[in-house]
C-alpha cells in the first residue's frame, strides 16, 4: 500500500489526488459542481451532486494511475469550510441545498443576535465575530425557514455537517452506520466550538436554537475516524485525516512552527499565521482558529486573514462580464499594460471580510477615465488580490508584533507570474512558491498518513518542502505607499456605499 488519496471538496469543484510516499502527485480526478445563485447574495450547492462527484473523481484518480483500493493506505479529506449541509439521519437526504460560505442571506440573523452584545459577543470563546460567513447562522436559517425542519431537528432526526462531515458520513456507510464527525479545524468555523476545550458550547447553541444532537462529534485532524463502506471503490480503506482546506494548505506548506505563515489564492484568499499552542485574539480584524491537532497531541492555533473574493473575481470577469473566455486569459490581458491606468477594483461582493468585516460594503470600480481599457481592468482585478493580502499582512504584523519576513504562497493563482511579482512589490517582502502547489490536498494526505504510520513525524514532512520560485520586491517604497493610499481610498468608497 504505497499511496494516499486526498479528497478535496472545494467551493467550485471536488477533486481526488493520489500521492506517493515522496509527496508527489500520481494522479488527479476533478469535477466542477453547479453554483446555484437563486438571488443576489445567495450561494448554494447541491450536496447530493457533491457526493456523486466525490465518488466519480475518486474513480477517475484511481483508474488514471491504474490503482485499486489495495494500493491505498488511507484517505484524507479536506474541504471548503463553513458551507452548511443539513440532512435526515434516516433517509440520508439533505433537507435543503448546502448554504455556501459566501452566502450573505443570514445578515438579518447576525443583526438580531448582535443586538445583544454586539458582533464580538462570542469572540473570546470561539475566536470569531458574528458574521454570515460562518456555519452557525446558516444552520439557524435552515431550521427557521425549511418547513418542518425545526421539529425534525428537535426530534433528533437531522444532522448538520460541513462538507467534510457530509463526505465522511457517506463514505463510511451513510444511513448504514456512517460516522458523523468533523475535525477541530472545521468545528472552529461554526461559531459553536470553545477554542480552549474543543467542545460544542451549549449556551451558544441554545442562543441559536440549534439542538446539540445535530452536531457532529469533534475529533482531531489526524486519526482513524472509520473505514470506507463495503459498497464503494475504496472499501475498507481507513479515513484518517480531516482538515479544512486553508488549514490543510498550511499543513501541506509544512508551516508547523509558531510564526510561520502561508497565503492560498483560490476562490477567496486566506492567510494563516501559526501561533503555536497559544490562543491569540486579534486586535486587527483577524480570526482566531485551530490550525490542527494531531491525535492526542496538543492543539496548534492560528490567526487567519480571510479574503472573500480573489479567484472568483476572475470568474466574474469570465461568467458575468464575458471579457475573457477562460480564467488564464486574464494574465494575457494584464500583461499588455505596464500598470492599472489608475483603475482600482474592490470586489466586495459578499461585503468585505478581513480586516474590515463590513457586510454592507458593495463592490466598486474606481478611477475610470476614457483611457482605461479592458487590459487595465484585468490588471486591476489581479492587483485587487495583492492589495487585499497586503491589508491582511499588515494586520498580522500588528497582532504578532514581529513582521513576517517572507510569505509562502500556493493555490491556482500562484502560477500567475505577473500577480506574484506585484504581490511581492506591494508587500515589500519576498514571496515564495513551493514545488508542490497542491498544498491543500497534500496537507490532508499528510494528516492521514501520520495517523496510519505511512509517514513518521513532522520532521519527515518538513524535509519534503522544497522551494520552486521566489519573487523579490522591486518597487520603490514611495510608489508602494502611493498605490496603497489609492487602494485604501477605493476601499473607503465601498464602505460608504449603503443602499
Ligand atoms: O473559508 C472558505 C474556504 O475554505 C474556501 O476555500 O479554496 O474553496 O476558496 P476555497
Amino acid at each position: 500500500m504505497s499511496y494516499i488519496i486526498a479528497i478535496d471538496q472545494g467551493t467550485t469543484s471536488s477533486r481526488a489526488i493520489v500521492f506517493d510516499q515522496a509527496g508527489n502527485i500520481v494522479s488527479v480526478g476533478q469535477k466542477e459542481h453547479e453554483q446555484i445563485l437563486p438571488k443576489a447574495g445567495w450561494v448554494e450547492h447541491d450536496a447530493a451532486e457533491i457526493w456523486t462527484n466525490v465518488r466519480e473523481v475518486v474513480g477517475q484518480a484511481l483508474s488514471r494511475a491504474n490503482l485499486t483500493r489495495h494500493d491505498i493506505d488511507s484517505v484524507g479529506i479536506t474541504n471548503q469550510r463553513e458551507t452548511a449541509v443539513v440532512w435526515d439521519r434516516t433517509t440520508g437526504e439533505p433537507v435543503y441545498n448546502a448554504i455556501v460560505w459566501q452566502d450573505t442571506r443570514t445578515q438579518g440573523i447576525v443583526d438580531e443576535l448582535a443586538a445583544d452584545g454586539g458582533t464580538d459577543r462570542y469572540k473570546d470563546r470561539v475566536g470569531l465575530p458574528l458574521a454570515t460567513y460562518f456555519s452557525g447562522t446558516k444552520i439557524k436559517w435552515i431550521l427557521d425557514n425549511v418547513e418542518g425542519a425545526r421539529e425534525r431537528a428537535d426530534a433528533g432526526d437531522l444532522m448538520f455537517g460541513t462538507t467534510d462531515s457530509w463526505v465522511l458520513w457517506n463514505l463510511t456507510g451513510g444511513t448504514n452506520g456512517g460516522v458523523h464527525a468533523t475535525d477541530v479545524t472545521n468545528a472552529s468555523r461554526t461559531l459553536f466550538m470553545n477554542l480552549d476545550s474543543l467542545t460544542w458550547n451549549e449556551e451558544i447553541l441554545a442562543d441559536f436554537g440549534v439542538p446539540a444532537s445535530m452536531m457532529p462529534e469533534i475529533k482531531s485532524s489526524s486519526e482513524v475516524y472509520g473505514h470506507v463502506a463495503g459498497s464503494q471503490l475504496l472499501r475498507e480503506v481507513p479515513v484518517a485525516g480531516i482538515l479544512g482546506d486553508q488549514q490543510a494548505a498550511t499543513f501541506g506548506q509544512a508551516a508547523f512552527k509558531q510564526g510561520e505563515a502561508k497565503n492560498t489564492y483560490g476562490t477567496g484568499c486566506f492567510l494563516i499565521f501559526n501561533t503555536g499552542e497559544e490562543i491569540v485574539h486579534s486586535d486587527n480584524g483577524l480570526l482566531t482558529t485551530v490550525a490542527y491537532k494531531l491525535g492526542e497531541n496538543k492543539t496548534v492555533y492560528a490567526l487567519e486573514g480571510s479574503i472573500a473574493v480573489a479567484g472568483s473575481l476572475v470568474q466574474w470577469f469570465r461568467d458575468q462580464l464575458g471579457i475573457i473566455a477562460s480564467a488564464p486569459e486574464i494574465e494575457e490581458l494584464a500583461k499588455k499594460v505596464d500598470d492599472n491606468g489608475g483603475v482600482y477594483i474592490v470586489p466586495a461582493f459578499s461585503g468585505l471580510f478581513a480586516p474590515h468585516w463590513r457586510p454592507e460594503a458593495r463592490g466598486a470600480i474606481v478611477g475610470l477615465t476614457r483611457f482605461a481599457n479592458k487590459n487595465h481592468m484585468a490588471r486591476a482585478a489581479l492587483e485587487a488580490t495583492a492589495f487585499q493580502t497586503r491589508e491582511v499582512l499588515d494586520a498580522v504584523n500588528s497582532d504578532a508584533g514581529v513582521p513576517l519576513t517572507e510569505l509562502r504562497v500556493d493555490g491556482g493563482m500562484v502560477e500567475n507570474d505577473a500577480l506574484m511579482q506585484f504581490q511581492s512589490d506591494i508587500l515589500g517582502v519576498p514571496v515564495v512558491r513551493p514545488e508542490i502547489i497542491e498544498t491543500t490536498a497534500l496537507g490532508a494526505a499528510y494528516a492521514a498518513g501520520l495517523a496510519t504510520g505511512f509517514w513518521n513525524d513532522l520532521g519527515e514532512l518538513t524535509a519534503k518542502w522544497a522551494e520552486d520560485k521566489r519573487w523579490e520586491p522591486a518597487m520603490d517604497d514611495a510608489e508602494r505607499e502611493r498605490q496603497m493610499r489609492l487602494w485604501r481610498k477605493a476601499v473607503q468608497r465601498t464602505l460608504d456605499w449603503v443602499d
